[in-house]
């Protein structure tokens, strides 16, 4: 290519010389040749004019007298002058024959001829000699012209060197001008490529800076258009299909990070086998489908006790074990980091201030320590797995408050969505953090930040406006900080739909079956069931509570009704998480003492790690589902047990201080701090007509289908790749300015 350039560029130098030289040799100079001998011609035909006059009228006298002898003399005098190199006078009396001579050629004519004789060229011209009006004879003028032809070589000379310096000049010229077209072309083709849209080569400058950003603008609306039409058209129809499309063609496969402190499969060592787990935590139900949809990095804490043994030599993995798709990469902590990071700042400090579930929030300084070192880690190592300048990075939740910003700082190109999967509560109970700025302005080193409702967003706007100087753009829920633009929205999360097991799992009344054998039940037990990690702010004592005041007010349950909870142990490291393990068992074992008999307890807590499978199973064995929590950001055992029921049974008795009440109308809402009303929706459950519950169930099952986690991603996605477009857009255009405003002097 590089070759093929400069052979021609060479070529473009020479041509125009060759063609000048060409000109030169066989048009111009001799032309110039003829011009300049007929000026001379010319001028020796007047000079012998004048001379011939001047001699006249002595030379007819002298031939009147026949005085030869002076003639001679006379002549002699005459070729003095340099030019004139000979003189003869003819004598023609009117009976000489002209046949005889003494006449010069007269090829043109005109009285005067150039003849080449040995000594060089001679002009000769013939001039009568009269006496009165009687002919004597002829005057006979012979000039020199050498010096024509050394002055036609001079002029020739001369003439030769000027064009070549023109020929030069026009080649380089030519050159320059091809050369600048040829940039002008490549760029041109290069910025089609890159899709920036159509340089003109020749064009004006000013038409070609006003041309290009509006043709990119144009592209960016166009692709705006399509991607609000794609949201709005396809809504019921989101899938991992889609997902991967929307990947591709609107964020044109850019790789896509995912951060978060819960890692999705966790390897733990059991007896001398390594088991593999699959974590009790929303974040993962949610984001594992979208994961395997994207094909990115996951990077999380590794904290199984056989994590290090099962990561090669990067720490990474390849994932699910079953069929891997997406990468796993496990970041280690020490036991002081963890302890101060995770138990510490993250569960002891925020998650009960963002829940404000009466758990009284406990900041220390050596916590919030270990929280931005491990912040600066997690930064590290997303910088680490990041392939190129601007990846979609998603970081989860509260753990990673800091990290937004952190990474801004490394790679200003990212497009960081952050999604914060708890409540944001208000501006009061947030302004208690030691670190409220701190937290807030490493959050909104976002591209977009996302909470689950509307409510959440707000108060997180209000917060900013109370602690920190942004400027705040209500009607487009943008913050502007340090340089930084960040997008507030809500995105209320979802789950895989359908779900992971609708292929291979059992039928309603074979899960119905294994569940009441597993758990020694009757056949015709009312059965309800709680999905929960062992957390105070799940509800789970008023839940029993609830259960409690059910048989109190309705007896006739008693040893009818069984509520299975299952609790997967959490944050057992804590001291709260502890003593709520300890009330919630506390709790049951009164309440089954109270109304149980023989071989019925009206509770039963399992308070162990149950695979999802086996969880789903419970879902549809279930008459009833409790989902009671004290505030929860979403809450997606509620989704999780309306997608497991395809036979359109099975009621939900949901908090309505879970992000999921905003969505889901058909449930039986409650307040879990009243307990009375939580017990009458229990008996409305268990009361409640299959057909109304078929019509509950299918209107929930429509709602969930259609705003999947699929769509939650991807409505993120969407708007991180309008966001990047537009960004690249305003890059350009400010590009562009700058090329366009020439710097002071
Ligand atoms: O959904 C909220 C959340 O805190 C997640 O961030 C987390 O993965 C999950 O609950 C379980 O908590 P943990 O990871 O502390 O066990």
């Amino acid at each position: 290519m590089g070759r093929l350039r400069s052979i021609r560029l060479s070529l473009r130098f020479i041509a125009p010389l060759a063609i000048t030289l060409a000109l030169l040799a066989y048009g111009l100079v001799p032309l110039v040749d003829r011009l300049t001998l007929r000026w001379w011609v010319n001028d020796l035909d007047t000079r012998s004019q004048l001379i011939a006059n001047t001699m006249h009228d002595q030379l007819a006298d002298l031939v009147a007298q026949g005085a030869g002898p002076k003639i001679n003399s006379l002549f002699m005098r005459a070729i003095q002058d340099e030019r004139l190199y000979a003189l003869a006078y003819c004598d023609e009396t009117p009976t000489y024959p002209s046949s005889l001579g003494c006449r010069p050629p007269d090829p043109t004519g005109e009285g005067h001829s150039v003849v080449r004789l040995r000594q060089g060229p001679l002009h000769v011209v013939q001039h009568p000699v009269f006496q009165g009006t009687e002919r004597l004879g002829s005057l006979i003028l012979v000039h020199d012209m050498s010096f024509v032809e050394r002055r036609s070589a001079d002029t020739r000379r001369y003439l030769i060197g000027m064009f070549v310096v023109l020929g030069i000049v026009i080649s380089l010229v030519t050159v320059f001008i091809a050369h600048l077209s040829w940039r002008g072309w490549v760029s041109g083709v290069r910025a089609l490529l890159r899709g920036e849209g159509i340089v003109q080569p020749f064009g004006p400058a000013s038409s070609s800076e006003d041309v290009h950003p509006l043709a990119s603008d144009l592209r960016a609306l166009l692709r705006d258009l399509d991607m609000t039409r794609r949201s709005r058209d396809q809504t019921a129809n989101w899938s991992p299909e889609m997902l991967r499309g929307v990947l591709r063609e609107q964020l044109l496969g850019d790789e896509v990070l995912v951060v978060s402190n819960r890692e999705p499969f966790i390897h733990v060592r059991a007896d001398k086998e390594i088991e593999l787990l699959r974590p009790a935590s929303g974040l993962v139900t949610a984001l594992e489908p979208v994961m395997r949809a994207c094909s990115g990095t996951w990077i999380a804490h590794g904290s199984g006790s056989a994590d290090h043994s099962t990561v090669d030599r990067h720490d990474r993995l390849r994932v699910p074990p079953e069929k891997p798709t997406y990468t796993l990469r496990r970041v280690w902590l020490s036991p002081e980091e963890e302890k101060g990071y995770y138990a510490g700042f993250a569960n002891e400090g925020l998650w009960p201030l963002c829940h404000i579930a009466h758990v009284r929030p406990i900041f220390r300084t050596a916590d919030w320590e270990q929280y931005v070192r491990v912040n600066r880690r997690f930064a590290d190592v997303v910088c680490e797995e990041a392939r190129t300048e601007d990846p979609v990075v998603l970081v989860q939740d509260y753990h990673f408050a800091l990290l937004p910003r952190m990474i801004r700082e490394r790679l200003p190109g990212a497009t960081i969505i952050t999604f914060w999967h708890i409540p944001w509560p208000n501006p009061e109970s947030f302004g208690i953090c030691p670190w409220r700025e701190e937290l807030i302005a490493g959050l909104l080193g976002s591209t977009i930040l996302g909470f689950h409702t509307r409510f959440h967003c707000q108060n997180f706007v209000e917060t900013v406006d109370r602690f920190l100087e942004a400027r705040i753009e209500r009607e487009s829920s943008t913050i502007s900080y340090g340089g930084d633009l960040t997008r507030v929205e809500p995105y209320p999360i979802s789950i895989q739909w359908p779900s992971e097991w609708a292929n291979d799992q059992l039928p309603v009344a074979l899960c119905r079956a294994k569940v009441l054998r597993v758990e020694q039940l009757q056949d015709d037990v009312l059965l309800g069931v709680g999905v929960d990690r062992l957390d105070y702010t799940k509800g789970i004592v008023e839940r029993f509570l609830a259960v409690e005041r059910l048989l109190e007010l309705h007896p006739e349950y008693v040893g009818r009704f069984v509520f299975v909870q299952i609790a997967a142990p959490s944050r057992s490291s804590l001291e709260e998480y502890q003593h709520f393990e300890s009330r919630v068992r506390t709790l049951a074992a009164r309440i089954n003492a109270r109304f149980g008999r023989d071989g019925y307890q009206p509770i039963h807590l399992k308070v162990e790690h149950h695979p999802p499978q086996i969880v789903n199973e419970y879902y549809r064995a279930a008459n009833v589902c409790v989902v009671t929590s004290l505030h929860d950001g979403m809450n997606l055992v509620a989704k999780e047990f309306i997608a497991s029921r395809d036979d359109e049974q099975g009621v939900l008795v949901l908090s309505q201080f879970t992000g999921a009440a905003r969505e889901l109308h058909d449930a039986l809402l409650v307040n879990p701090y009243h307990g009375e009303q939580c017990a009458e929706a229990l008996y409305r459950a268990l009361i409640m007509p299959a057909d109304e519950q078929r019509v509950r169930m299918r209107s929930m099952r429509r709602l969930v289908q259609e705003f999947n986690v699929y769509r939650w991603a991807g409505a993120m996605l969407l708007d991180a790749a309008r966001l990047r477009n537009r960004r690249r857009v305003s890059q350009r255009i400010v590009e562009h300015q700058r090329e366009a405003t020439p710097l002071p002097e």
